[in-house]
């Protein structure tokens, strides 16, 4: 429960934070070319585990270290999910006498270099959240005590960050400081700092939490979507936090539902490929009880077509075997995993999305986001796609080529079909 506590407190500070004052700010010409902002990290969108959809601010080296057995033991370390990411309040509330961050004492008494060693030591990778300005997201909504934010101290924890080992760094703007231009000399300021380490960190920001938009009006859509951050890190958040449910009803400063953020993620033009990923947020695949099986797929289907990262946010050591099976569905990862530009929306309602594989096949989804079954013939000339047709759910041949392919598609559920 107190995770509901600290992610909604954030939620209600969004909201009624007083406006900043002064003016709209000047859009960042320059988000940092169009190479990788890391070298040599995220050829393909990192997969992992992240506390905080299911333990929010109650973590300690004890959870961590369990979940990061099942998720060996489960098999999805071997599925690709490698990085094992501490979220918020991992941290002693003040930093030490040379000014550097230091693991809590009661929470991570083995410390954090202690913690990668185990992780490494299973195969996996370690990640460590930090916040791009004073405060982190719970110092900012008063569930956690101190100030111990990176900015002005990015050199010395990037290089704390490397002495710990650590292969992944989510930096956070979460403050009502919404001004562009800050935004981008913090994250690039981070962003040197790890490349100044030389240990290839993949650099994972999110723009997007606490801001205040000039007017609820103009709050079309947040930093992440506004601007191409490719230049900057590996990997941006496109939206504000997701939230397990379908639709939130919410415009872009609240909580966003698996439907938003999909929708969002179709007219979404920043330049995604290698190194530079455009992260629809964590997974909610197993988590609370409010998404149905048939949503929970359309999570995985759209994040896949999008090329998202794909960070699972479920208690691994309570998965049932549908959750397990679902986050290791291997022809979707192989989707997500593939070198071919993201998924375009074809469809006037953009549920119809079509992805050019680097092998030169075609995989087109059909997401049912009604309340009721759908059957729909997919348009082949329209997509350009006349081969075989597979459904990649269940590896069942659809169509001969240049046959009719006709699926029924379950409400909330995603059909995916590879046009060979
Ligand atoms: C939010 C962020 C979440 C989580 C949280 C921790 O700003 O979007 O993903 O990291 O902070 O407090």
């Amino acid at each position: 429960m107190t995770t509901h506590r600290t992610r909604r407190a954030v939620s209600a500070f969004a909201v009624t934070a007083t406006l900043l004052s002064g003016c709209a700010a000047a859009l960042p010409h320059d988000l940092g070319g169009t190479a990788p902002a890391i070298a040599g990290v995220a050829a393909t969108p990192p997969m992992g585990w992240n506390s905080w959809n299911t333990f929010g601010c109650d973590i300690d080296e004890a959870t961590i270290r369990a979940q990061a057995d099942a998720l060996v033991s489960s098999g999805l370390a071997a599925a690709g999910y490698r990085y094992v990411v501490v979220d918020d309040c991992w941290y002693n509330p003040t930093r030490d006498a040379q000014g550097r961050l230091t693991a809590s004492s009661a929470r991570f008494p083995s410390g954090m270099a202690a913690l990668g060693a185990y992780l490494h030591a299973r195969g996996l990778r370690f990640g460590i959240y930090a916040g791009a300005t004073d405060r982190t997201c719970a110092q900012l909504s008063g569930t956690y005590p101190g100030a111990t934010g990176s900015r002005g101290h990015e050199s010395t924890d990037a290089a704390t960050f490397a002495s710990w080992g650590v292969d992944y760094v989510k930096y956070d703007w979460c403050s009502p400081e919404s001004d562009t231009n800050d935004q981008r000399d913090a994250f690039v300021a981070m962003r040197d700092a790890i490349r100044a380490t030389g240990r290839p960190m993949v650099y994972s920001i999110n723009p997007n939490s606490g801001i205040v938009l000039p007017t609820d009006a103009d709050a079309t859509s947040v930093p992440g979507a506004a601007h191409d951050w490719g230049g900057v890190a590996t990997m941006t958040r496109l939206t504000n936090d997701i939230s397990a449910q379908w639709r939130s009803g919410n415009g872009p400063n609240g909580y966003q539902g698996v439907l938003d953020i999909a929708g969002v993620s179709a007219s979404a033009s920043a330049d995604v490929r290698a190194g530079r990923w455009l992260d629809l947020d964590m997974l909610e695949i197993g988590v609370g009880t409010e998404l149905t099986a048939a949503q929970q797929r359309s999570h995985l289907a759209l994040w896949s077509m999008a090329g998202s990262p794909l960070i699972a946010g479920n208690d691994m050591t309570r998965m049932d075997t549908r959750t397990r099976a679902l986050l290791a569905t291997s022809g979707i990862l192989a989707i997500d995993q593939d070198a071919g530009a993201p998924a375009r929306a074809v469809s006037a309602d953009g549920w119809t999305r079509r992805r050019q594989m680097a092998d030169g096949s075609v995989v087109v989804s059909v997401t049912n986001p009604s309340p009721v079954a759908h059957t729909v013939t997919i348009d082949r000339a329209g997509l350009d796609a006349h081969g075989a047709a597979t459904d990649v759910w269940t590896g069942r041949r659809l169509a001969d080529a240049n046959a009719p392919i006709v699926v029924t598609v379950a409400a909330g559920d995603t059909a995916v079909i590879d046009i060979g």
